[in-house]
């Protein structure tokens, strides 16, 4: 039987991350994967050019039960960390809306700095390799895998989340977690679209297309000020794919078709300046026209000169632009989802380490844990601060 001082499940961004910290600290490392290339979803991440980290990544930007649970990993390898690690390899990168930096090239320089770290730290990659079944020994753990029975102290399981099983995710996380006695907090879609009841969906199908900049509000309050689009299937863009990782079934989203406006004061000062101007003409101006013409179609706003509207009507034509409600029917799901929310319960981790607190030697990390982070390069800023932490001691 092969042994190995660290054993890696996943050559994904987090894999990667902590098979290269653990190989410069000497130890034997192997890392394997059921795919055929490493960072698959690294590569089609970002519209093929990886929006590898946030300016402003910190413990706000995360949904896990524990809201305190990734501070140290973030506070000890920041995103100041992997760009130092990034501009020693000489990527070019460039910055984009909400401190959102992106390859300007590629996202295959990432993999390729990823892999040049493991290559310099001595770590092995072995591809296509099926986990068939693990099992704890007196002092660490057997691996039965389809090229053969492996052992090793340190098990580290990054075998990510269930977004886009075409690109072959797998549960086997989840699987692992549980059969050690972990938790698993229950997993579903995150970032990403909603779909819509019928009667919505045919009436806003005419929209298809349309982006706007809006402030969706989930029921629990969170909100976010980004781009709404109008698909065939339903709602996407970057506010809905930020609030859907907030969103329960049955409950509703409030829309402001004009953030940061003071609406009432607007219609207000408008029906004084020319009160023989429709609404739909003064609303035109600000926002799709279409868009416009559907909320007077569906019942959603009046449409009639503005001088003939009483100052409760006014007000009222306020709040509904402003809190404009929809309630999905549900979301695209794993096959559109960026992200998996829920996984190991961190309750049952180190946030120091990573290590499960009752299981010597075994260790999570990535999103196979019930960590999730906001659109904009969290999501990857997780990987590889778990990643980097858990290195430092499997
Ligand atoms: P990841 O899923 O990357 O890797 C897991 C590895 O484990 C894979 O190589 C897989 O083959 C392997 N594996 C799984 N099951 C196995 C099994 N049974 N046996 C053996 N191996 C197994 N985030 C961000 O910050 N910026 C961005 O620009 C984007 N863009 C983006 C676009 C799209 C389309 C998606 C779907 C996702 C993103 N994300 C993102 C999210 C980001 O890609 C994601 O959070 C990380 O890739 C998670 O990295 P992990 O290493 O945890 O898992």
């Amino acid at each position: 039987m092969a042994r190995w001082d660290v054993i890696i499940l996943g050559a994904g961004a987090a894999g990667l991350m902590c098979a290269a910290q653990a190989g410069y600290r000497g130890r034997r490392v192997l890392v394997l994967d059921n795919a055929k290339k490493p960072g698959r979803k690294i590569l089609i991440s970002g519209g093929g050019r990886c929006n590898f980290t946030n300016l402003q990544a910190g413990p706000h930007a995360y949904v896990c039960r524990n809201p305190h649970f990734t501070k140290s990993a973030l506070a000890r390898y920041t995103q100041r960390d992997f760009i130092d690690l990034v501009e020693r390899h000489g990527v070019a990168y460039e910055e984009r809306d909400h401190g959102q930096l992106f390859c300007t090239e590629s996202a295959k320089e990432i993999v390729r700095v990823l892999l040049t770290e493991c290559d310099w730290a001595g770590v092995t990659l072995q591809m296509q390799t099926e986990i068939l079944s693990v099992e704890a020994l007196e002092s660490g753990f057997a691996l039965t895998t389809s090229r053969g029975v492996l052992a090793c102290e340190s098990l580290v399981i990054a075998t990510g989340g269930l977004s886009l099983p075409k690109l072959g995710a797998t549960p086997l996380g989840y699987r692992l977690a549980e059969q050690f006695g972990l938790p698993v907090v229950a997993t579903h879609a995150g970032l990403v679209p909603f779909t819509l009841h019928t009667a919505d969906k045919e009436a806003l199908a005419e929209l298809s297309g349309i982006s706007l900049p809006v402030t969706m509000t989930a029921a629990c309050g969170q909100s976010f000020t980004e781009a709404l689009l109008f698909t065939h299937r339903g709602l996407s863009g970057p506010a809905v794919l930020q609030v859907s990782s907030y969103w329960t079934p049955g409950e509703a989203v409030v829309i402001d078709l004009l953030p940061g406006r003071d609406v009432a004061d607007w219609l207000v000062r408008a029906q004084r300046e020319n009160g023989a101007q429709e609404l739909k003409t003064l609303l035109a101006r600000e926002l799709p026209r279409r868009l416009v013409e559907k909320l007077m179609e569906q019942g959603v706003l009046l449409n009639k000169p503005l001088r003939q509207y009483t100052p409760r009507e006014l007000a009222e034509a306020a709040e509904r632009l402003t809190h404009w409600t929809l309630k999905p029917n549900g979301t695209e799901g794993y096959r559109t989802a960026e992200v998996t929310l829920g996984g190991v319960d961190t309750d049952a981790l180190s946030s120091k380490t990573m290590a499960a607190r009752e299981v010597p030697g075994l260790y999570f990390i990535g999103e196979v844990m019930d960590v999730t982070g906001w659109l904009g390069g969290f999501n990857f800023q997780w990987c590889w601060s778990s990643g980097w932490v858990a290195g430092q001691y499997a």
